[in-house]
């Protein structure tokens, strides 16, 4: 689906925070084949974390504190657009305040004082009144500070729901593959909690579509797949397109939220934390009542398409380097 012309006067350059991660790799990539004459700033806390991007020509990756508003505003003087893609999974509920709360109110502030034309801003699918964990509740007022902003003089923002991202390097359908290429059987809690998988390149082009249409700044789309599937449906397919399917042992909730809590105990980022059930509480399904990914001209693209080969790919890599070592060639 061709996205549509690009508007007048075109946006030179972007900063786009959170460009290191997973949408922002892929966002990088649409951003660059779009207009390879405009600039794209990319902050990151890590130089390292910016290698993925930093071979595309137009990305300035830029070591920075985004938390620091003198170097925020920095960032944000004389870009045209911004777009914030920064999110945790897992932390305190101070540090999802920080992260969620603090920094879009902060973002949306530094955006009204240089003039920033267009600003799009990632969430989720699930935020709402009364949402269940703190990552959903932390989302839920990181949208509305940014609409409070609005009367402050900040740019309307542009607000996009996805449900899980799926793609080459997602942490969701590789963590359950990678799961069961090692365990005789896969522990489960939640197994009946629907989602709504969206591919990457889709939410890519979706901010894309957000930044360039003149009728998106200040509204909201949900970003979804064409399919909805359980979390244990989504878990066997991992396991079948990767070649290796075990049986699912459902847990009891209670059962679940400790084997999470003994997680959050391990050195890095847990596979699963208490907050991560809590938050598949509320269906990661479009409502149906907000404008979705084809009212920016996206027509969403099947998990079956895609999920397959990189996962099949990833695995078959595995066996024949199995393979060598047992045939001594290495
Ligand atoms: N992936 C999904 O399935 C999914 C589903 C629904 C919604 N979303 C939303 O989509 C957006 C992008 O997600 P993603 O999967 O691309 O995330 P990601 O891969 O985890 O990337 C997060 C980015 O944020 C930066 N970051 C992380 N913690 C930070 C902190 N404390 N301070 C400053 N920067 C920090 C990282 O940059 P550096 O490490 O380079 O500093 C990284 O580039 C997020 O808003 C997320 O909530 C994602």
């Amino acid at each position: 689906m061709p996205l549509p012309e690009i508007p007048s006067p075109a946006i030179k350059r972007y900063l786009v925070l959170g460009g290191t991660g997973f949408v922002g790799r892929a966002l990088c990539e649409r951003l660059f084949e779009r207009d390879a004459g405009a600039s794209l700033v990319v902050p990151t806390r890590r130089a390292a974390h910016a290698n993925a991007v930093r071979p595309l020509p137009t990305v300035q990756p830029v070591l920075a504190n985004v938390h620091d508003d003198a170097q925020l505003a920095r960032l944000v003087a004389g870009c045209d657009a911004v777009v914030n893609l920064v999110a945790i999974l897992h932390g305190s509920a101070a540090e999802f305040e920080r992260v969620h709360v603090a920094l879009p109110r902060r973002l949306a502030r530094a955006c009204a004082q240089a003039g920033v034309r267009r600003l799009v801003h990632v969430s989720a699918l699930g935020v709402g009144p009364g949402a269940p964990s703190h990552y959903l509740r932390s989302k839920t007022e990181g949208e509305a500070v940014l609409q409070a902003a609005l009367q402050a003089g900040g740019p309307a923002p542009t607000l996009l729901r996805p449900s899980v991202i799926f793609g080459a390097e997602d942490r969701f359908m590789n963590v359950f593959a990678r799961l069961q290429a090692v365990a005789p059987v896969l522990p489960l809690t939640g197994g009946d909690a629907r989602f709504q998988p969206v591919w990457v390149g889709d939410v890519a082009q979706a901010i894309v579509a957000a930044l360039e249409r003149e009728d998106a700044p200040g509204r909201v789309y949900e970003c979804a797949g064409p399919a909805v599937y359980t979390l244990s449906e989504l878990v066997y397919l991992a396991g079948r397109w990767s070649g290796h399917e075990r049986p699912q042992l459902r847990l009891p909730l209670a059962l679940g939220r400790a084997q999470a809590a003994l997680m959050e105990l391990l050195p890095g980022e847990p596979l699963m934390s208490r907050d991560n059930l809590d938050s598949m509480r509320v269906p990661n399904v479009a409502s149906g009542t907000l404008p979705g990914l084809s009212a920016l001209g996206i027509e969403p693209t099947a998990l079956e398409a895609v999920a397959p080969a990189y996962l099949g790919a990833q695995f078959a890599r595995a066996r024949l380097g199995r393979w060598r070592a047992q045939a001594g060639r290495e």
